[in-house]
């Protein structure tokens, strides 16, 4: 397997909250590395920018720290500025118009609280450095809910025309959440099966070991619902769910997904469990860990959501993400129904068909078909994963799985929107998850205690067995 290189046009990429972790643990390793692979061209360069006051050195300095040792580092590095800039004021604006060059392709990337991104695109646009060619770069939280993404993207639409905005969901940037649009549209083999008459439910489950430490301002003020639910496992419900577009092109892609949101019905009241991990003594619970006693904020929440269109109605989508579980584990699991009629007989028991797709770690895909166990002892049927992961599959190669920033960003270089949010998506996510959590305030239940380590609280458990189905295990 030959891996293919195109490099893209020169570019001034400013990063805006260049001393951010975001900027420093993502963006700019993800930068070095596609500068390695030889994608990104000599004459393209980063500028970083950010109200802490330092020189290029300083800057250059700091990100050599965050990338470590590495081929062609002082090459990348040189590619490197720096300005000094306030977003809400004026300080650095005119530094940064005369660093940018004029008929170099132009990229801003808004890796700050989102409530600056309305006073920046003023100012880009005030400055003279908004092009028509000139992209945006924004990252979630892309609001807190409809109205405040609603006014979010308002912000952004006076100053930017929706094809410059880039609204990175880190999880389409996923080389296997790629992989799902390629297994489904690739192939001829699962789609005619793709839908309510022959699958039985399907299954997300984003499961995390890391609890909230470091971020916990943040985090409980949105809770699982709103970090996890609303964008990551929308995107992966959405290529699971949408109907093949056209073109693997932005506009027909995300149309697709846009119907999908659109066809989701309310979630039931009885259809939605949250948890919070509790501590063990040794380790501690969710509510220390966020510094809030009585906080409500779910860390776990698992749903059953209905997609009501002619393809999937009948067929229950079951969500769950929780943090502190037993491993981190990401998988989509789509359940084929029962022969309609066993030959073998009721001694035989009931098999189903799962293609399983782990998007992470271990990224790779498992179908399991039903055979005759062997030997002696009449017809014993088994199931037997045909296992497809990856990393055995593809050889030495698959170990270079790109970060998905590289592919975002990238993407944003090449103007190719396919892999971000349009406004109209979010808006429509949001539409869908502002009525659950109001139903859940109004309703004042705290959040069912789960243990770390543990696969979330009992009743989530009990989402499916009522239905006579069981969530797949948590497994690294
Ligand atoms: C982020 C969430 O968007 O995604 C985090 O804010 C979460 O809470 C993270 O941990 C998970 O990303 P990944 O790529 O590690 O699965």
């Amino acid at each position: 397997m030959v891996s293919r290189v195109i490099p893209v046009d020169p570019f001034d990429l400013v990063i805006v909250g260049a001393t951010g972790d975001l900027a420093m643990r993502k963006i700019l390793p993800a930068l070095y590395r596609r500068f390695r692979a030889g994608q990104i061209p000599p004459e393209a360069r980063v500028i970083g920018a950010a109200r802490t006051e330092m020189d290029t050195a300083g800057w250059r300095a700091e990100v050599a720290s965050a990338l470590g040792e590495g081929p062609e580092r002082d090459a990348f590095l040189a590619r490197l500025d720096y300005v000094v800039l306030d977003a809400e004021g004026e300080t650095g604006w005119d530094a940064l118009a005369a660093t940018c060059r004029p008929d170099v392709l132009r990229a801003f990337y808004f890796s700050v609280d989102p409530h600056l991104f309305a006073p920046l695109a003023k100012r880009v646009e005030r400055h003279g450095l908004a092009a028509a060619g000139t992209r945006v770069v924004v990252e979630k939280p892309f609001g807190h809910d409809l109205a405040s993404a609603r006014a979010l993207n308002a912000a952004l639409a006076e100053h930017f025309h929706e094809d410059q905005v880039y609204r990175i969901d880190h999880y389409l940037g996923k080389e296997t959440v790629q992989n799902l649009m390629a297994v489904r549209f690739g192939n001829t083999l699962f789609e005619p099966l793709w839908n309510a008459q022959y699958v039985d439910h399907i299954q997300i489950t984003v499961a995390e070991t890391v609890g909230v430490a470091g971020r916990a301002e943040y985090y409980d003020r949105a809770g699982a619902m709103r970090d996890m639910v609303q964008n990551h496992i929308m995107q992966l419900l959405c290529l699971i769910a949408m109907e093949p577009p056209a073109r693997f092109e932005a506009h027909a892609v995300r149309d697709e997904k846009l119907k999908v949101i659109r066809a989701l019905d309310p979630v039931e009241p009885g259809n939605i469990v949250r948890g919070q991990y509790r501590g063990d003594g040794a380790v501690p619970g969710y509510r220390e860990d966020v510094g809030q006693p009585q906080s409500r904020t779910e860390s776990f929440v698992a749903l059953k959501a209905n997609v009501s269109n002619w393809r999937w109605a009948g067929t229950p989508f079951y969500l769950r993400t929780g943090k502190r579980l037993r491993a981190r584990s990401s998988e989509i699991a789509i359940v084929f129904k029962d022969a309609p009629h066993s030959i073998f007989g009721t001694e035989a028991g009931r098999h189903s068909n799962v293609l399983a797709i782990q998007l992470q770690p271990n990224e790779g895909m498992t179908l399991d078909v039903t055979i005759k166990e062997p030997g002696p002892g009449g017809m014993r049927l088994l199931d037997v994963p045909l296992d497809m992961t990856f990393a055995e599959t593809l050889g030495p190669d698959a170990e270079e799985i790109p970060d998905a920033y590289e592919r975002l960003i990238m993407d944003v270089i090449r103007g190719n929107q396919t892999l971000f949010m349009r406004d109209d998506e979010v808006e429509a996510a949001w539409a869908w998850t502002d009525p659950v959590i109001a139903g859940w305030q109004e309703r004042g239940k705290a959040p069912a205690p789960y243990d770390i380590g543990s696969s979330g609280p009992v009743d989530s458990l009990m989402l499916m067995h009522r239905d006579g189905r069981r969530w797949r295990e948590i497994d690294p």
